[in-house]
């Protein structure tokens, strides 16, 4: 397995790769792999001759009071372990290089990018859509995977790829989660281990949100509250927002309808560790 850190380089390995009539598989990533990214690698081994990893910590996603400087940095780790699942190269750009002197220029989906996650850290899809579409043309896969932990990222890069005539598929992968439900993140390291334990609150909201809507609630208010009120019992927990939307275009119903797939998705603080999950109800996104 080789790694790339320059992205001339890179970029005439993909268009080799295409030439070649390789299907190429990206996986796009932050590093600090656990298994939500080693589970996108394997999915993209499966359906790819060659599949590339892009460990990138990407500035212009975080905000001033994120973790961007604190986030956990580990190359030879996640290399040995992207190794483990078939991965065929990883690209590891330098910030310097993928924003030199003089960048300027951002991709925005706009409306999609402003709502859950873009209300509450804004700017921080457009250092997403930014980031993929330039990963994207730096590569030139045919393939790139996505988890369905982010849900919002996914339909935000879907609807960049759709607009823009990318001409490349998005595969989304299952959100992995610990036995007790807890969904996999790197920012569950931040997490004491009370906080851990408290962390559980997230998941239980989200499976008391599905379980009403199964029984029959389709009062999007009154789904919202039960969430909130799991929330709330737990001392260690702060809500950022439980959100009730359409999963196609973010919009939020007064009643879920039934032939739209919607989704439940709520970002608590554990502590001062934010943590996001979701779960799609009627569909897929
Ligand atoms: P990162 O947070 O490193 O996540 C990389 C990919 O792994 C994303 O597609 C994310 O949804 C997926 N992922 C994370 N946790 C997961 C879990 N528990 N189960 C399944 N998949 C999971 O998302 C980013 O990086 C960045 O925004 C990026 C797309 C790389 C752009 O910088």
């Amino acid at each position: 397995m080789e790694i790339i850190n320059r992205i001339p380089r890179m970029m005439s390995m993909g268009r080799e790769l295409k030439a070649r009539g390789k299907r190429v598989g990206l996986v796009p990533t932050m590093g600090a792999f656990h298994e939500g990214h080693l589970s996108l690698m394997s999915r993209a081994r499966e359906m790819c001759d060659t599949v590339i990893a892009s460990v990138f910590v990407n500035p212009t996603q975080f905000g001033p009071s994120d973790d961007y400087e604190r986030y956990p940095r580990d190359l030879a780790r996640d290399a040995e372990l992207a190794f483990t699942r078939g991965v065929d190269l990883i690209f590891a750009p330098l910030a310097s290089e993928m924003y030199a002197d003089g960048f300027s220029t951002y991709v925005s989906v706009e409306g999609l990018s402003d709502k859950l996650e873009g209300a509450s850290r804004k700017g921080h899809f457009r250092g997403v859509t930014t980031v993929v579409n330039k990963l994207f043309n730096i590569v030139q896969p045919q393939f790139a995977f996505f988890g369905r932990k982010d849900a919002q990222q996914v339909i935000v890069v879907k609807r960049m790829v759709q607009d823009l005539a990318m001409g490349i598929e998005i595969v989304v992968g299952p959100t992995v989660r610990e036995e007790d439900g807890v969904a996999l993140s790197s920012r569950n390291a931040y997490l004491s281990s009370e906080e851990r334990k408290a962390a559980v609150v997230l998941r239980k909201a989200l499976e008391r949100g599905r379980a009403l809507y199964t029984s029959g609630e389709r009062d999007t208010s009154r789904l919202a509250a039960a969430m909130r009120s799991i929330i709330e019992a737990e001392p260690r927990a702060r809500i950022d927002y439980v959100s009730i939307n359409d999963a196609a275009d973010l919009s939020a119903p007064v009643v879920i309808s039934l032939d739209r797939a919607t989704l439940l998705s709520l970002a608590v603080f554990i502590g001062a560790t934010r943590l996001i999950d979701n779960v799609v109800l009627n569909g897929e996104i």
